[in-house]
């Protein structure tokens, strides 16, 4: 194997097919199971969307009914799952503690090892109902906050802001998290999907794949850039600062956190809905916090884009959207987490259905094949 054929960060490489999103950079479009997720986005609420990535169709409203019946009434935490996170620490980021208490769902659900069509569905719609809950009940317990349970009476998007901070928002900046939550859903072969599947194809459980997955997308240069976008907007402080930030940043060939993708290069084709969304929320909140918020993000688009033609990615709205709706910093990337299991769940499924072990081959740049020497003649 020659140097050159090796595909560094598998980078253009088609590992396997997938039904689920297909994703056309040419065009800057993303499409789940058929659909704009643009369209997706603005006209379905994200259970519609989580029934069509794993169903493979938009649900009718009876099948949605008995769709959102089954997810809340997985809705619950026992009290072993609440203890254990009571134990850990404090300091830990919440992805790591995430990836604690998912796994430790794993092994606590006596159906971790029925990997049926039927059983991962039904694991899927589990880990549905279940992560928003552990990243709520996280930041409460983090934050010196006894946990909220979840109201049967609310959607998704509003259970998951009630279980936060015990109130649901204005409709605006529900709609725009219930959007984020569409957008984060599923992304073809990226990092931690790809991860995932690979751990599903040694046919190990969906909770290890799960596991695996939140450890890939915890890193900056995936999931963890929304949380990297609010540090920088934190920096750059106010939007009269935001151009000299930016050129700066260049200057001294800084990452800039929330631009450039592996696929796209042209314009992530989530942003826009996404951006729509953030400042409408905006408009609704009103205060001067936000509208600088919006101010620095528009210049330091328009800046990168101007001097580098580099677009930005979905983690750039999102960053601050999600700061503006009251989350901390460090729960972006959980509910990052929160959206996406229906990706990778679907993807292990799909995976399963036509399972090959993943197993690349590698090419060797170390020493030639030499002799061991007994360690009494190693001198
Ligand atoms: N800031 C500054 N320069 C960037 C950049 C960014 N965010 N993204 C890409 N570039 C530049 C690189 O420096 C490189 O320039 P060079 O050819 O002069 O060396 C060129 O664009 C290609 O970048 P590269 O890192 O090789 O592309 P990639 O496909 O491997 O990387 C990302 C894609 C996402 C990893 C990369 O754009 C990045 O690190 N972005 C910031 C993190 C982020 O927002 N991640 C979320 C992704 S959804």
């Amino acid at each position: 194997m020659s140097d050159t054929d090796v595909k560094y960060g598998l980078a253009g490489v088609i590992a396997d097919d997938t039904a689920v999103s297909k994703v056309m950079p040419e065009i800057n479009s993303l499409t789940y199971r058929g659909y704009k997720v643009q369209d997706l986005a603005t006209k379905c609420r994200f259970e519609e969307v989580a029934y069509l990535i794993w169903n493979g169709d938009l649900p009718t409203q009876a099948e949605l009914d008995a769709f959102n019946a089954r997810e809340k009434k997985e809705r619950g935490l026992a009290d072993d799952v609440l203890r254990v996170m009571g134990m850990l620490s404090k300091h830990a980021h919440p992805m790591d503690r995430l990836r604690t208490a998912v796994s430790f769902l794993g092994q606590t659900d006596d159906t971790t090892d029925d990997s049926t069509p039927a059983g991962l569905y039904e694991k899927s719609i589990r880990m549905f109902a279940k992560i928003p809950e552990i990243v709520a009940a996280d930041y409460r317990l983090r934050t010196g906050q006894a946990p909220i349970a979840a109201d049967p009476d609310l959607d998704f998007s509003e259970n998951f802001f009630n279980m936060c901070f015990g109130e649901v928002p204005k409709p605006e900046i529900v709609k725009c998290f219930d959007i984020s939550m569409t957008l984060y859903a599923e992304h073809s072969f990226n990092a931690s999907t790809y991860t995932a599947r690979a751990i599903a194809s040694s046919t190990s459980d969906i909770y290890s794949a799960v596991v695996g997955a939140i450890g890939s997308l915890k890193g900056p240069l995936h999931g963890g850039a929304n949380e990297a976008v609010m540090h920088m907007l934190n920096e750059v402080g106010s939007p009269d600062n935001a151009r000299a930030w930016m050129l700066d940043a260049l200057a001294t060939k800084k990452k800039i956190m929330g631009f450039g993708h592996r696929v796209y290069r042209s314009g992530d084709s989530r942003v826009p809905t996404m951006t729509d969304a953030y400042e409408k929320m905006v408009d609704v909140i009103g205060s001067e916090e936000a509208a600088s918020y919006w101010e620095m993000s528009k210049i330091l688009n328009e800046t990168m884009v101007a001097e580098k033609g580099i677009y930005p990615n979905l983690d750039f709205p999102t960053g601050p959207a999600y700061h503006l709706m009251g989350f901390e910093i460090t729960t972006f990337t959980p509910i990052f987490v929160v959206s996406r299991i229906t990706g990778w769940t679907a993807h292990v499924m799909e995976q399963l259905a036509n399972n090959k072990l993943v197993r690349p081959l590698s090419n060797y740049v170390g020493p030639d094949q030499r002799d061991v020497v007994a360690i009494a003649d190693r001198g």
